[in-house]
């Protein structure tokens, strides 16, 4: 077997199946995965993109109820619509599996009895809330009441949504069952703890150790790590989950079944695909999680402490790009005062490419927040993406079909300016590749902007509409053609459907890869088809529009 590149397990953080896709976890979290996860199978990696939805959880089951749905049938359907929506903008999952399949469950279980079997995992009693009008425990979300920070009204037991205060077991006023509105009672409840408290110094030296860690998120888990970690309840009393062994009514913790679906729907895809997951997870191989800052305490502390403990060949992650939130116009997302952009009315109103290009250039690799703009989305667009990348494609197509009866010339001896800017080319190609290798998507979406803008201002100076010489005509755009090649295979990690365009429009059916950039992918004499323009300008009125939305 032909063995490529390094392998590489990419995934993105699971979306709860319980509510459209939001805006803000495709900045931080769907879009960065795919951009990167394209580039290495570009670059002739073995890389799988790997998703799932996250199915179980009280959250699920509340809102389930509140439907007077089943959890199973009410999370089939948010799992097929975020399947759809991912595959509108372009995102290349390999899989996008779900935690409630049986590979979760048996992975899962076997995760659990490891980790009980060394002595992780052990049961103590603790109180709990109780409805006893619904004869039923209330974990999490299944209590509602006061805030006693902010005063809000509605809040869940463990997390106010007004001020944003997570809180501890017992402090919302006037507690009350989410489903009956009885007050609930105390009532002990065996529970099952991993004891994370005593892996805190394998995870500061992990922490410390791994260089590919982003330092800002390191820095503030190393002082949650001073403060010092407490054990983890991984169980809950209800119905709905991984049922734990030997057990009747109690599941693991939706965080404890959540992060074990990026193995299982790695399981899932192997079994398809004739490929055995432990490649993926174990041996020689790179895992990269894509997250959003709200996940960072899940992802760099439990999950990778349960990777680390549970053996096996497992290890913790290589990397965990973390990025912020995202605001709408000034003010936080807010579906309930209409304050927000749904891909239901984005995806009819502008091209998936045009979101995933603005969403890039306000993403650096970091965790600052960042602030969509309607105003801005179209500024971006039209004066970079039209004005720069689509006019210089353009205008050099449209200048091959005039010029050189559509067919790419073939050129003498290039001058020393055009023998830099083909080198300028292949330095792009490397320095974009190590941009995107080091999750800097934004800067390598720039330098990208940077080359299209020498090349126009290269086809602006020699003016080969006036040209009489045809030698230089021809120079000049052939140099044009191998850019117009070149900003297709640069492109086509952030932007593939107008890259798919772009290719075929000029008739390379070959697969492209990486090298390619720098390829002479349109042979001298080769036709092209009649030029047709990639991006279109976003008109005022379609902004307004989008804005008035938002006013309502
Ligand atoms: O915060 C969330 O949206 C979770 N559903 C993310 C889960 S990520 C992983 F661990 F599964
Ligand atoms: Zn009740």
């Amino acid at each position: 077997m032909k063995v490529i590149g390094i392998r590489i397990t990419i995934t993105a953080a699971l979306p709860y199946a319980n509510g459209p896709l939001h805006l803000g976890h495709i900045r931080s979290t769907y879009l960065p995965a795919d951009i990167y996860a394209r580039y290495q199978r570009l670059a002739g990696n073995d890389a799988v993109y790997i998703c799932a939805s996250d199915e179980h959880g009280t959250p699920i089951v509340a809102a389930a109820e509140k439907e007077k749905k089943k959890p199973e049938e009410f999370v089939k359907y948010y799992h097929e619509r975020d399947k759809q929506e991912f595959e509108k903008l372009g995102f290349s999952m390999d899989i996008f599996h779900r935690t409630s399949s049986d590979e979760n469950r048996e992975m899962a279980q076997h995760f659990f009895l490891n980790l009980k079997n060394k002595n992780l995992v052990y049961e103590k009693e603790v109180e709990q809330a109780y409805c006893e009008k619904c004869k039923r425990f209330l974990p999490d979300r299944f209590v509602i009441g006061r805030c006693p920070y902010c005063d809000a009204d509605g809040q869940y037991s463990d997390y106010c949504d007004v001020c944003g205060k997570a809180l501890a077991a017992g402090e919302l006023l006037e507690p009350r069952c989410s489903s009956c509105g009885s007050k609930p009672v105390a009532k002990k409840s065996r529970h099952y703890f991993f004891k994370l408290s005593q892996l805190s110094p394998k995870l500061e030296k992990w922490l410390k150790g791994n260089k590919e860690l982003q330092s800002e998120v390191v820095n503030y888990l190393l002082n949650w790590i001073k403060d010092g970690l407490k054990d983890w309840d991984i169980s809950r009393d209800m119905k709905w989950g991984v049922p734990i062994p030997g057990e009747s009514s109690k599941v693991l913790y939706v965080w404890f079944d959540a992060p074990i679906g990026y193995v299982s729907s790695t399981v899932a895809w192997a079994n398809k695909n004739g490929k055995n997951w432990e490649d993926y997870w174990k041996r020689d191989c790179r895992v990269v999680h894509f997250i959003g800052k709200d996940i960072v305490y899940h992802h760099y502390l439990f999950w990778s402490a349960m990777l680390m403990e549970v053996g096996e060949g497992f290890k913790p992650p290589d990397a965990i790009p973390t990025r912020g939130y995202l605001n709408l116009q000034g003010r936080k997302f807010s579906k309930s005062k209409n304050w927000f952009v749904s891909l239901e009315d984005y995806l009819p109103a502008f091209p998936a490419d045009y979101l995933r290009y603005y969403v890039t250039t306000i993403t650096p690799h970091s965790v600052q927040d960042a602030d969509f703009y309607w105003k801005d989305f179209q500024e971006k667009v039209n004066n970079e993406l039209v004005a720069c990348i689509g006019n210089f494609i353009h205008r050099t197509l449209v200048l091959i079909n005039k010029s050189c009866n559509s067919q790419i010339p073939k050129p003498a001896k290039l001058d020393e300016g055009e023998e830099e800017l083909l080198r300028l080319i292949t330095e792009r190609k490397i320095s974009v590749g190590r941009r995107i290798n080091s999750f800097d998507l934004k800067g390598g979406l720039e330098e990208i902007n940077s080359l299209a803008s020498e090349f126009n201002r290269y086809l602006s100076e020699r003016e080969p509409w006036k040209e009489k010489d045809m030698q230089k005509l021809g120079n000049c755009l052939y140099m044009c053609s191998r850019a117009v090649t070149a900003l297709a295979v640069l492109l086509s990690p952030y932007l593939p459907f107008s890259s798919e365009k772009l290719l075929s429009q000029l008739g390379i059916d070959e697969k492209v890869t990486w090298e390619h950039v720098d390829k002479e992918l349109l042979t001298p004499g080769k036709k092209i088809a009649a030029a047709k323009p990639l991006f279109e300008k976003v008109s005022d009125e379609s902004i307004k529009k989008q804005e008035e939305k938002l006013k309502k």
